[in-house]
């Protein structure tokens, strides 16, 4: 065995290249001494009764103001209430609930890293490695190892703390089981009834969106597709328009006329192959924005769903539940395309429980 030039050690191995030639090789090990562990500096809370109860009331008080946050969460559901008709209101619930629930984690969450790091027990020990697997022995040490723990952490001795904790981690759920009322409608409106008025009704011109200009059958040639709101809708303020176009939202299409396979019972809701449908996915509520012309396929982009539009938009592919909702249009004295009616079905979603009365 060889030095190197620092005093390493040089050792020989026998290596191969690619090419299956074999030889020796010299490799280097340095050798160092063990620096073994840093001096251990003790903590303060250690050698001063006073200063660790200090840190005590800290830990404490961060597990109340936990708590009080949970509580502040809790408040804050009620006090800035969802308001189905103002989409601001969601932004304050949301904002306000949040800041409760993240305060009141992080406030726990400092509490109990406090606790470790200035109360309990502070001790560096080096472990020998020993065999893995679990024996009789081991089960007893697993024992004695959570005793010790206790003792050390003063769980079970320091009874307020460990109280303050639990308190504060039993409601932290708390805001969450809260917000569950929302799966419950206070007005006793069925969901199907919030999404079968939509501002169609007899005689409202489709207009482009956003222009809000007005549709001559004439405009829609073969194989176009025009994204449609209801007339008026733009005059609206700025929360109604958003909840009213949500709904509202319509594809314009025309299609030749021969390969329109019309159910019998809404012969008459096309215009000589111009057809409209509602723009929500019903499978979950994405735009279905994407129409492909040759195969007449309308396409949802959030999880692929497809719509034949010449068989009234049933489902060929994707989770899907239901054909997109037809909006019966005709046209008027002047030539605009007008809406013979509101959507006969709920438009959007299906996930509920769809009531028989509706027939979708
Ligand atoms: S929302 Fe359209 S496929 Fe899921």
């Amino acid at each position: 065995m060889a030095e190197d030039e620092h005093g390493g050690e040089l050792r020989t191995a026998n290596s191969s290249d690619r090419s299956g030639n074999s030889g020796t090789a010299l490799i280097a090990t340095e050798s160092f001494e063990d620096p073994g562990h840093p001096e251990h500096g003790h903590r303060v809370t250690d050698s001063d009764p006073k200063k660790a109860k200090g840190a005590e009331r800290v830990v404490v008080v961060l597990f109340w103001v936990s708590l009080v946050f949970s509580i502040f969460a809790i408040a804050a559901y009620f006090i800035w209430p969802i308001d189905r008709e103002d989409i601001t209101s969601v932004r304050w619930n949301s904002l306000f609930v949040g800041l409760g629930i993240a305060f009141g984690m992080l406030a726990l969450g400092s509490g109990v890293v406090a606790w470790a790091k200035y109360l309990m027990k502070d001790e560096e020990f080096a472990e020998a490695r020993h065999k893995t697997g679990a024996s009789p022995a081991t089960g007893k040490r697993v024992v004695e190892i959570f005793a010790q723990a206790d003792e050390e952490s003063g769980f079970s001795r320091r009874k307020l703390l460990r109280n303050s904790l639990i308190t504060a981690v039993l409601a932290l759920p708390l805001p969450g089981i809260v917000l569950l009322r929302d799966l419950y409608n206070g007005n006793n409106e069925h969901p199907v009834d919030l999404l079968h008025e939509t501002m169609w009704d007899e005689g409202v011109r489709l207009v482009r969106d956003p222009s809000g200009t007005p549709i001559k059958a004439s405009d829609v040639t073969i194989g176009s597709a025009f994204h449609v709101i209801p007339d008026g809708l733009n005059d609206l303020g700025h929360d109604e328009l958003l909840n009213a176009k949500a709904k509202a939202v319509v594809l314009l299409m025309r299609l030749p006329e021969e390969k329109l396979n019309e159910r019998p019972d809404r012969e008459g809701w096309s215009y000589h192959g111009i057809v409209a449908y509602s723009k929500v996915c019903t499978h979950v509520g994405c735009p279905v924005a994407l129409y492909e012309q040759h195969t007449h396929h309308l396409l949802c982009p959030c999880h692929q769903s497809q719509f034949d539009v010449t068989n009234h938009c049933e489902v060929i592919f994707g989770p899907a539940g239901r054909p997109l909702p037809q909006l019966p249009i005709a046209v008027d004295n002047e030539g605009y395309l007008v809406a013979q009616s509101d959507f006969l079905e709920p438009v959007g979603p299906t996930f509920w429980e769809r009531r028989n009365d509706y027939n979708v």
